[in-house]
């Protein structure tokens, strides 16, 4: 994703929206294949909603930190405390997807996994609020 149209808060908005219900969606299967004792399949959906917040909202991240943060920091030397802590929640988003990939190499599928899938949710939403509401609201060049 190249640097300007995530400083526009529309269209860097809807990237995030696209990938949150997404994520969302595929946390759902996951608890109703569990649910229904599908064990393989909820393994399944694992690994798929895994592989999907790695190649979204973790590589949407990288992406950030190393093109709009950094260029925000240049043009307003202020906002590098709020790039810290946003960069910190992409760290806990990273932590958390490894701890659930280490999860799925022991093939069991619990619902330890659907808190770990809320925490990523609940994290990226606050998150995404931040980048709408702090980072780009007022700061749009
Ligand atoms: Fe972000
Ligand atoms: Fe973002």
């Amino acid at each position: 994703m190249s640097g300007p149209s995530l400083k526009k808060t529309e269209s860097h908005s809807s990237i995030h929206e696209a990938a949150l219900n997404e994520a969302i969606e595929l946390r759902n299967l996951y608890q109703k294949c569990l649910e229904d004792g599908e064990h393989e399949k909820a393994l399944q959906v694992a690994e798929i909603a895994i592989e999907h917040w790695e190649t979204r909202t973790l590589k949407h991240a990288e992406a950030e930190e190393e093109g709009l943060y950094k260029e925000m920091v240049e043009e307003k030397p202020a906002l590098e405390k709020l790039v810290n802590q946003l960069t910190r929640d992409h760290d806990l988003m990273r932590r958390i997807v490894e701890d659930m990939k280490e999860r799925l190499q022991t093939q069991k599928a619990d619902y330890r996994m659907i808190s770990l899938f809320d925490s990523l949710v609940i994290i990226d939403e606050i998150h995404n609020e931040d980048e709408m509401n702090k980072l780009l609201t007022n700061n749009e060049t």
